[in-house]
C-alpha cells in the first residue's frame, strides 16, 4: 500500500518534470492540472491518513516537492515564454532597414536669408517691425521725401489698387520708416522685412514681387561714421569675418548723404566675373543719413535728432548663397526646389 501511494508520487513528479510547456496554452494547462484549485496533487495530500505513522514525514515531505518542483516549473515555464513572445515581437524589427523618411517641412530660402539678416541685427538691438504691403502713397513717396512728380518715382513703378488709386502696393520696405516714426519717438532701433511690389517684366532676373529688409536707426548724435561701422558688423556678420565693404556716393530721395554698400566678392571664378561685371565688388544696399525733410514729415524735430537708413534687397542675396540661377524659382513653390532647403536652417 505504501509502496503504491509512494509509486504516485514519483509518477506524478516525473509528469511535472516532463510536461511541455512550450506556449501560452501549455502553461496555464500546466497551472490548473497542477497548481489550481483542483489540482491533481491535492487528492494526494488525502492518502496522508492510509501511510504508516512512521513514513508520514517522509511521505509530507515528497507531497511538498511536487507542490514546489510544480511552482519552480511554472515560474521558469513564464520566463520562457514571456521570452518567446518578445523574440516573435523582435523577429518584426528590421534593424538595417532603412528609417522611413520623415516628411519635415524646410524654411524657404528668402526666409532663411532674410532671418539671417533679423538675427544679425537682433545682436545690436534693432527689433523687428512689421507693417501693411497695401500702402498709402503718403508712407510710400511723400513722407519719404518724393512729392508727387518728382522725378524719382518713376525709379519705381508702381502697382496702384483700381478701384482706389489712394492705394498702391508698397514699393519698398521704407514706408516703414514712416509708419514707425509717426507713431514712435526717438530713439528708434528697427529693421523691417518684407514683401514689395514693382510693376516690372518678369525675368530670369527681375521679378514682380520681392523681398527687403529696411534698416534706421534715429537717436541723438547719430553719425556717417555709425551707420558705415553698423554696415560693416553686418557685412561681416553674413558673409564672413574678413569681408570688405565699401561705400559709393549714390542718391535716394529719403537720405543726404546717400550711399550704395558693395561687398568683396572676388572674381574667383567665370560667375563671379558675370555676377560683379568684372570687379569682384557687389552691390548689396542703398543707406545713408536720413534726410531733414523725412524726420519732419513724420514729426521728429530735424535741429534735435539724427539717423541713418538702409535698405537691401533678399532675393538677390539668396540667388548668391544658394546659387539660384532664376528668380523666379523662389516663387514658383516647386515642391523640388523647395525639398532641397530641408536641411537648412
Ligand atoms: N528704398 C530703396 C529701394 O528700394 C532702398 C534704400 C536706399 C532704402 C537707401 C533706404 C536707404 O533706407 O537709406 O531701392
Amino acid at each position: 500500500m505504501a509502496n503504491e501511494i509512494f509509486g504516485k508520487v514519483e509518477e506524478m513528479m516525473k509528469e511535472i518534470q516532463s510536461y511541455v510547456v512550450d506556449s501560452p496554452e501549455t502553461m496555464e494547462e500546466f497551472r490548473i492540472r497542477f497548481l489550481g484549485t483542483k489540482n491533481k496533487i491535492k487528492p494526494l495530500f488525502a492518502e496522508m491518513r492510509n501511510v504508516a505513522n512512521e513514513q508520514k514525514k517522509e511521505f509530507g515531505q515528497a507531497l511538498n516537492q511536487l507542490k514546489q518542483t510544480a511552482e519552480a516549473r511554472l515560474e521558469s515555464a513564464i520566463e520562457t515564454v514571456t521570452d518567446l513572445l518578445d523574440g516573435e515581437e523582435n523577429d518584426n524589427i528590421d534593424l538595417y532597414a532603412p528609417a522611413a523618411p520623415k516628411n519635415s517641412g524646410s524654411r524657404h530660402p528668402i526666409s532663411l536669408v532674410m532671418n539671417k539678416v533679423i538675427n544679425i541685427f537682433d545682436k545690436i538691438g534693432f527689433s523687428v517691425a512689421e507693417e501693411r504691403e497695401i500702402e498709402d502713397d503718403w508712407h510710400n513717396f511723400t513722407a519719404m521725401n518724393t512729392p508727387e512728380d518728382h522725378p524719382a518715382r518713376d525709379m519705381q513703378d508702381t502697382f496702384y489698387l483700381l478701384n482706389n488709386p489712394e492705394r498702391l502696393l508698397r514699393t519698398h520696405t521704407s514706408s516703414v520708416q514712416a509708419r514707425v516714426m509717426t507713431k514712435t519717438k526717438p530713439p528708434i532701433r528697427i529693421i523691417a522685412p518684407g514683401r514689395v511690389y514693382r510693376n516690372e517684366t518678369i525675368s530670369a532676373r527681375s521679378h514682380c514681387q520681392f523681398h527687403q529688409v529696411e534698416g534706421l536707426y534715429i537717436d541723438k548724435n547719430v553719425s556717417f561714421a555709425d551707420m558705415k561701422q553698423t554696415l560693416l558688423y553686418f557685412a561681416r556678420e553674413m558673409y564672413g569675418p574678413d569681408t570688405k565693404i565699401r561705400l559709393r556716393p549714390s542718391y535716394f530721395p529719403f537720405t543726404e548723404p546717400s550711399a550704395e554698400m558693395d561687398v568683396y566678392w572676388g572674381l574667383k571664378n567665370e560667375t563671379d566675373y558675370r555676377i560683379t561685371k568684372g570687379t569682384g565688388w557687389l552691390e548689396i544696399l542703398g543707406c545713408g543719413m536720413v534726410d531733414p525733410n523725412v524726420l519732419e514729415n513724420c514729426g521728429i524735430d530735424s535741429n534735435e535728432y539724427t539717423g541713418f537708413a538702409f535698405g537691401m534687397g533678399i532675393e538677390r542675396q539668396a540667388m548668391l548663397q544658394y546659387k539660384i540661377g532664376d528668380i523666379r524659382l523662389l516663387f514658383e513653390n516647386d515642391t523640388r526646389f523647395l525639398k532641397q532647403f530641408t536641411s537648412a536652417y
